[in-house]
């Protein structure tokens, strides 16, 4: 009952009134509706769903898993970085800083930050921003109850919510993070473009903090990206179930395949969900049927990985220029120090 202990989470997120809350801001820009989006992607020649369909209450619990998988060492690696070097990234921050985190999620890998920040001030204000109310409201009430110097000031929204609030802004410092190589989701171009709005809305002495998984092998990647216990596989099903669920659709989840496929030119890994017979979908909702043949493909994500050279094109394609940047020992995953120029 996954609804029921949402509601328990708000209800215990009450004691900290004064050090917690919860903004939903209208939207500025007005995203299409996961219906208008789920009709014009299927109808497409080239079919696709987009990714932030991915992590209602049920996808964002499937993600933490995926999270755990020994196969996607992003996250263990980023975590590992973060863990060795939080002091040294903390550290950049004499004045103390406020920490706002670009789709926070569980905020696993926040925690070490913090706890370097908080070492160093009297007080923090951590800004959490993520699309899952529910993941917003788990993780606050966790971080709130251990960390009694700690303010939660959360904003549920997409992206570009995400860019309206770094806009506002008082006179301390921020450590933005933007963690688990979620730029990757963007293509290249774009990529450069969504850092430039995030450089437009820093100020001199903030700082970007910027996971991105690295170019190696392809049967790493394509591992990481289809793991051998097919928690992947259903992540990505998730999306039919919810299309299903929501819109009223007759999905036959086991009638697709996940696939994952690393290009190698480009460096993404594709993500997506191959028909495994001739079969046609009917869509109550939106009043509409879609037919596929077997072999059809709907594409569900892109992941980009980079060169450390291409890092540096990133930066400063977005006025800004990578001031420190952390790898593991086996050069699989990089944690980068963005500052404005
Ligand atoms: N956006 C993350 C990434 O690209 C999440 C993710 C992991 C993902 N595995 C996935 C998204 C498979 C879609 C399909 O690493």
């Amino acid at each position: 009952m996954p609804r029921q202990s949402s509601q328990n989470t708000s209800k215990r997120l009450s004691q900290y009134a004064d050090r917690y809350r919860l903004t939903i801001p209208e939207a500025q820009i007005e995203l299409p509706s996961f219906a208008e989006e789920v009709s014009t992607g299927l109808s497409a020649a080239e079919r696709s769903l987009p990714c932030r369909f991915f992590y209602d209450e049920i996808g964002s619990k499937i993600f933490e898993e995926i999270c755990d998988l020994e196969e996607y060492y992003l996250t263990r690696v980023e975590r590992m970085l973060l863990r060795e070097r939080a002091a040294d990234i903390a550290g950049h921050f004499d004045q103390g800083a406020t920490l706002v985190e670009f789709g926070s999620g569980s905020a696993g890998k926040t925690r070490v930050l913090l706890e370097a920040l908080l070492a160093a001030q009297a007080s923090l204000v951590y800004v959490p921003i993520d699309i899952s109310r529910s993941a917003i409201e788990e993780s606050a009430e966790a971080l709130l109850r251990e960390h009694p110097r700690l303010s939660v000031h959360a904003v549920c929204g997409e992206y570009e919510t995400a860019l309206t609030v770094l806009g506002n802004h008082d006179s301390t410092p921020r450590l933005v993070l933007w963690l688990g190589s979620s730029v990757g989701n963007l293509h290249k171009p774009q990529a450069a473009d969504f850092l430039m709005k995030v450089r437009a809305g820093m100020a001199a002495s903030d700082r970007l903090l910027i996971g991105i998984d690295l170019r190696k092998n392809r049967e790493r990647l394509e591992r990481a990206y289809d793991d051998s216990l097919g928690v992947t596989a259903r992540f990505n099903k998730n999306l039919l179930t919810r299309i299903n669920r929501e819109l009223g659709a007759d999905f036959s989840p086991e009638q697709f395949e996940f696939r994952a496929h690393y290009h190698e030119d480009s460096g993404c890994v594709e993500s997506s969900l191959v028909s495994l017979r001739d079969q046609s979908v009917q869509v109550a909702e939106l009043g509409q049927s879609f037919a596929f043949q077997q072999g059809d493909k709907i594409h569900t994500e892109n992941s980009y990985k980079y060169s450390l050279q291409e890092i540096d094109e990133l930066a400063a394609l977005s006025q800004m220029r990578c001031e420190t940047r952390w790898l593991d020992d086996d050069d699989e995953y990089s944690v980068n120090l963005f500052a404005p120029v």
